[in-house]
């Protein structure tokens, strides 16, 4: 029941820039050698606020499974999918909806924010409020327990805890729970079942998570248990119902430091970015004519490299020794700044050339990547459908 289990998704809103690469993409990378992971297009997430815009979809969606699999994450050790391919999202949103507050929904922070940001859209839908519990029920299908997401994203992790535990609450209650879990706890075994109680009642009493983190320890390493036994067990630990949805938790993505081509951070509405798999080109060409310290009007005026959006560059992506050169050619006049750009532009193509190797097979080849989503979604259809016919039988809906 506890596996480890990592699930992300990201909108599909046009060709991903360096600065997804650095914040998002490697991190997905690097977990995915970690945990079971799973990552998929959010595609009717991005219907919440495009909806008057479903030309570009399609496009934007195979763009960035490629962008995706450029930057490194492998179909072989992560689960790619799209979200509208698996409808059992959609049902679960719905039965979820059943039991959500609308003042939850309401209170979250991007509700009000997005609204605000995006005015020249009317989001006062019904489905722009429920993006959160889209979210959720994305999260809850796969009983995923990370989510590795930006800080904006937290309070979207929070809200899908709090309706599992509300889940768990109305629906993990079985009549007899309390003697059906006494007696799981004999099949533990004399030994396990007295330590079992020891955490549970260290839980209950003051509230000891390390004692709460140990009982399931101890369940996942028996092997002797029934599924239903199984998930009783983990429930009663917290005094209550069985656990049919796992509650989750952020794995926080640091904000990415990428800077843009202007200084700010890099973001497609400043228009700052240099895409993941931009040509070589356009790379030298967007870094050759980025603003420099406005001081260094003419070749010979020294300048300051605390006041230059190339320096920031610099931090990513040269040595300490490029990095020496530059600082004291700029102070000293020593070096103009074509010549100090060189460098960065450099690094930069460097970086792509992988990213833009790896693409060309899937560009060259589209059923490629078709293939991949397809398993995929056909992998994350059979864990869905499990989940979904727990919840049909806790719902009351189990009768075929
Ligand atoms: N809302 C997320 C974003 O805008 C995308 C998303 C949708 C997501 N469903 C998810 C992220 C589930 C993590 C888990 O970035
Ligand atoms: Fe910026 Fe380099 Fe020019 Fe100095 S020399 S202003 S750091 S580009």
């Amino acid at each position: 029941m506890f596996v480890n289990r990592v699930l992300s998704g990201m909108r599909p809103t046009g060709a991903l820039h360096l600065g997804h690469y650095h914040g998002v993409l490697k991190n997905w990378v690097r977990l995915q050698h970690e945990f079971e992971c799973f990552y998929f297009v959010a595609d009717w997430h991005a219907l919440t606020t495009h909806y008057d815009d479903p030309r570009t979809i399609e496009q934007h969606v195979w763009d960035m499974v490629i962008d995706w699999l450029a930057a490194g994450v492998d179909p072989a050790q992560a689960t790619l999918f799209i979200q509208s391919r698996v409808p059992e999202h959609a049902e679960l949103h719905l039965l979820l909806s059943m039991i959500t507050p609308v003042s939850w929904l309401e209170r979250v922070p991007t509700y009000k924010d997005q609204q605000e940001k995006l005015s020249d859209k009317d989001l006062a839908t019904y489905g722009f409020l429920g993006y959160p519990l889209l979210q959720s029920a994305d999260i809850l299908i796969y009983r995923a327990n990370q989510v590795p997401v930006g800080e904006d994203q937290v309070p979207h992790v929070e809200i899908t805890r709090e309706i599992a535990r509300r889940f768990n609450h109305v629906f993990g209650k079985e009549p007899g729970f309390e003697e059906k879990a006494e007696a799981a706890i004999k099949q533990l075994g004399s030994r396990r079942a007295r330590v079992y109680r020891q955490h549970r009642a260290k839980y209950l009493e003051h509230g000891d998570a390390d004692a709460l983190a140990a009982a399931r320890a101890l369940l996942n390493e028996t092997q002797n248990l029934t599924l239903g036994d199984r998930e009783r067990l983990f429930g009663y630990i917290e005094g209550g119902g069985k656990v049919i949805l796992t509650e989750p938790r952020a794995l926080l993505t640091q904000a990415s430091k990428m800077p843009g081509l202007d200084g700010q951070k890099m973001s497609k509405s400043y228009n700052n970015t240099i895409t993941l798999r931009e040509d070589a080109d356009s790379v030298g060409k967007k870094i050759r004519t980025m603003p420099t310290d406005p001081a260094r009007v003419k070749r010979t005026d020294p300048g300051d490299p605390e006041k230059c959006p190339v320096w920031q560059l610099h931090q990513v992506y040269t040595d300490d020794a490029t990095r020496q050169w530059a600082q004291q050619g700029c102070r000293s006049a020593g070096i103009g700044c074509l010549e100090c750009k060189q460098p960065v532009i450099d690094a930069v193509i460097a970086e792509q050339h992988p990213m833009r190797e790896r693409a060309q097979r899937y560009l060259d080849d589209p059923t490629l990547v078709r293939s991949i989503v397809a398993d995929g979604c056909e992998k994350a259809r059979k864990l869905a459908q499990e989940t979904l016919r727990d919840v049909r039988e806790a719902m009351g809906l189990g009768y075929s």
